[in-house]
């Protein structure tokens, strides 16, 4: 199991949850969140040189997945984040140690299985 964690640029947030919907990825959870990828600007400042660190809007977008859907989640966040343009994001993959339905109880990849329709009640999310 990995946590997926990536981070993309707002306005590619619904193309990514299309594209994570259309891999068979549907626990997810979003934040908003500001951040910096790294690169600086330098401005010239009167009493000498000043670097300047721009933070921007961005959206982390972050998953449990069972192994075999680890690289459909990077390829599915790339087809929907990517422009081209600087500034594209990040995905990170980390090792995830347990997974615990709370409901149930069930753990790990049982506790990833989705709940299936017909289990839902009507006004489960
Ligand atoms: N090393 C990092 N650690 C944590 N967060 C990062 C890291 N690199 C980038 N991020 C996050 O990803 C966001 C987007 O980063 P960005 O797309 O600029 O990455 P990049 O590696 O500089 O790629 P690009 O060359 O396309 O700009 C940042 O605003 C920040 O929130
Ligand atoms: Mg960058």
């Amino acid at each position: 199991m990995k946590l997926v964690t990536a981070v993309v640029r707002p306005e590619r947030v619904q193309q990514v949850k299309e594209a994570l919907f259309q891999a068979g990825i549907s626990g997810i959870t979003l934040s908003r969140v500001s951040g910096h990828g790294g690169e600086q600007s330098v401005v010239e400042h009167y009493r000498g040189t000043r670097v300047m660190v721009e933070f921007r809007d961005k959206v982390e977008v972050r998953m449990a997945v069972s192994e075999p859907f680890v690289q459909a989640a990077i390829d599915a966040i790339c087809k929907g984040a990517r422009t081209g343009e600087v500034g594209d994001g990040k995905i990170f993959v980390q090792p995830m140690e347990r997974v615990i339905r709370i409901r149930t109880g069930e753990e790990d990849t049982a506790a990833l299985t989705p709940v299936t329709e017909t289990k839902l009640s009507p006004d489960q999310p």
